[in-house]
């Protein structure tokens, strides 16, 4: 009688072969934003707003999470900006000037956390580094929040202007959902892992 291979096992084969040849595609070290972006929920953005790291990121899960939360912090402050200009403008009204206010405070916020968070993955330190993810998981999970407590604030609206905003905070949130995406990376693989200082 011929016993054939459990399923299980064919499984486990077709995965580990998928990894093997994913693996084979990056090994070129071709395409390092696109191997660092694979972890995040917005890849093509991630590509698009991180590749200018690829030479100098490499391979290295820390400076790929520092890049991502530089670059939140980056558009974090352009949107925060625009907010801030919209509402000296006072083209908001009523329900949405209300909310309008509940943006650049959240967006304050925002910064705030990710500027820790920043602060954090400069200082990386083996002994301390557990507690340091926590943090870094905390402030940009918060973060993020706030920019989506940010877009609440606008639900089911649909004025031109109103549209502009939902786009330009629903793309940061995006951005900082992938800088979490590339600390929790860093937090599985651990410092002194592929190229980390
Ligand atoms: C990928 O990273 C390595 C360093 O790990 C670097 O030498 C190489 O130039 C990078 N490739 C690209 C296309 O930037
Ligand atoms: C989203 O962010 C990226 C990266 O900063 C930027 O290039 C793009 O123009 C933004 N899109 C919108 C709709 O704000």
């Amino acid at each position: 009688m011929i016993t054939l291979p459990h399923p299980m096992f064919l499984f486990l084969l077709f995965l580990s072969l998928l990894t093997s040849t994913g693996q084979m595609v990056f090994a070129k070290g071709k395409e390092n934003v696109t191997e660092a972006c694979s972890v995040t929920r917005y890849q093509s953005l991630c590509i698009h707003s991180l590749s200018q790291f690829s030479n100098t990121a490499g391979r290295s899960p820390s400076k790929w999470a520092r890049a991502g939360v530089s670059v939140s912090i980056g558009e974090v402050k352009n949107v925060k900006a625009y907010l801030a200009e919209l509402k000296k403008h006072g083209l908001m009204k009523g329900r949405n000037k209300v909310a309008l206010s509940d943006c650049v405070e959240c967006f304050s916020y925002a910064l705030d956390e990710l500027h820790r968070s920043l602060g954090v993955l400069r200082r990386l330190s083996k002994s301390t580094f557990s507690t340091q993810m926590g943090d870094l998981n905390t402030w940009i999970s918060a973060a993020l929040t706030d920019e989506e407590t940010c877009l609440e604030g606008f639900e089911g609206e649909n004025e031109k202007h109103v549209k502009v905003l939902q786009n330009r905070v629903q793309n940061v949130s995006y951005i900082t959902s992938n800088a979490l995406a590339l600390v929790n990376k860093l937090a599985t693989t651990g410092l002194g892992r592929i190229n980390d200082p």
